[in-house]
């Protein structure tokens, strides 16, 4: 290391001391941010020495991170990308391939999927001229299960496309058998959930394709930023081409004739010979991260294990510590799972003597973020209502989610003090209340 980077990382150093907030928990004024990024004096390093190096596209960090991430989640291949939207555009958008031949989805086939959620694991589906197909949810595990997913399976249905709700596994298993059995595609949107597991095994691992969010809410966090994660190498190389403008060259930006025969090809009606690093093969985008990201995303890495922890003890806490609070729904594990929890939420029963709002500015006025499930019923959105759809059964929980459910945080940030004052705060005001 050069003494002057050196010099400046030591100084990095120092600033972080100097700005690192140590303020003592004051409850009421205290902010109690719902979920956000937990960055230490590592992150900042990371970026400093990023920065320092000008590593300004997606080069080495980007490669590395993604061969660690994949590891981490036992899948064969992760492509880094701007955010985890980005990233659920492209494992739907990889299924449209004429690589796929006679299995590519086309424009008026159906995708499964959930109607309260978050847009942009549905969005790709209408992006991409595809039918959404909208399941109610359950209360308390606020997934949808594999019995209304089969119930939905019809003549044009050819794939499924889920998040695991706050972090909470949906029936992964069972979800995967019913698209096997029905030779449909399969893709976990994982934003929420890294590290969770369903019997035993992580989400991400049992569809043909997953995405992750790497924004700050996220279990890791990289400002920006996304993954597609992946076993099949045949669609990874799909979802790398639509990544990075379509091509179909695979040499690394700086990179040329990995293949050794660069200018051997003939494709489409172009010339033989062709130049392949500008031969495109889908019509793509530029939905890439930088190497910026990638540092800070393989310095958060390092602490995810721990951030999982610190999520499944701040949750548990407040689980126990509301268990006997009549009035609300509580939030329950999958059965057979293990989430690694993105957030608390909490319905209020629709005959409760208090209305959620009610509920939710008093934990507002004490500086106790909340945060909607997401869209909640995506349906009854303007976006969405005159986009062809269909809705199999009726949607009567996620229309409950819309009206009576919200959040409330359990990211690493928090600690026992502020759990215990977020459960007591609770509890103050169900007791006045009721
Ligand atoms: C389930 C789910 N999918 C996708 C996304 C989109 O991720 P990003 O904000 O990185 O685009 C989010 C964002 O929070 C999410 O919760």
């Amino acid at each position: 290391m050069s003494a002057h980077k050196g010099l400046i990382l030591d100084e990095a150093k120092k600033f972080h001391l100097d700005v690192r907030d140590d303020a003592p928990f004051v409850p009421g004024t205290t902010e109690i941010w719902p979920a956000g990024a937990v960055l230490d004096e590592n992150d900042r390093l990371a970026l400093v020495e990023a920065a320092l190096e000008m590593r300004i596209a997606a080069g080495p960090s980007s490669r590395r991170f993604e061969s660690r991430f994949a590891r981490k989640l036992g899948l064969r291949k992760a492509h880094l990308t701007n955010s985890g939207s980005s990233a659920n555009l492209l494992a739907m958008t990889a299924f449209t391939s004429h690589l796929l031949e006679d299995r590519r989805l086309r424009p008026g086939d159906e995708v499964i999927t959930v109607a309260a959620g978050f847009p942009t694991t549905v969005n790709p589906i209408i992006q991409n001229g595809l039918v959404p197909v909208f399941v109610d949810v359950e209360l308390g595990t606020y997934n949808t299960t594999a019995a209304r997913v089969a119930e939905a399976i019809g003549p044009k249905t050819r794939a499924i496309m889920i998040a695991h709700a706050l972090g909470n596994p949906f029936e992964a298993a069972e979800i995967a058998r019913l698209a096997e059995d029905h030779g449909l595609f399969l893709i976990e949107d994982n934003c929420d959930a890294v590290g969770s597991t369903y019997d035993g095994r992580l989400t991400g691992t049992f569809g043909d394709i997953t995405t992750v969010s790497f924004y700050p809410a996220h279990h890791l966090c990289m400002g920006e930023g996304g993954c597609v994660l992946t076993s099949n190498l045949a669609l990874a190389r799909i979802v790398e081409s639509l990544r990075d403008w379509g091509r179909d060259c695979w040499c690394e930006p700086g990179e040329t004739n990995k293949c050794l025969k660069r200018f051997k090809y003939q494709m489409g009606t172009l010339p033989e010979g062709y130049d392949h690093k500008y031969i495109f093969s889908h019509v793509g985008y530029n939905l890439k991260a930088t190497d910026i990201q990638a540092a800070l995303g393989l310095s958060q890495l390092d602490k995810l294990d721990g951030f999982i922890t610190a999520r499944r003890r701040n949750w548990t806490r407040l689980r126990d510590g509301l268990e006997d609070v009549p009035h609300l729904v509580l939030p329950r594990a999958t059965p057979r799972s293990e989430p690694s929890w993105f957030g608390f939420a909490l319905t209020v029963d629709p005959d409760a003597p208090f209305e959620r709002a009610e509920l939710v500015d008093f934990l507002e006025d004490r500086k106790i973020g909340t945060r909607r499930l997401f869209a909640g019923n995506l349906t009854r959105h303007p976006a969405y209502i005159d986009q062809p759809h269909r809705i199999v059964g009726d949607l009567t929980n996620s229309d409950i989610v819309t009206e009576q459910t919200f959040w409330i945080g359990v990211y690493p940030a928090l600690d026992d003090e502020k759990i215990d004052y977020m459960v007591s705060s609770v509890k103050e005001f169900v007791g006045a209340r009721s």
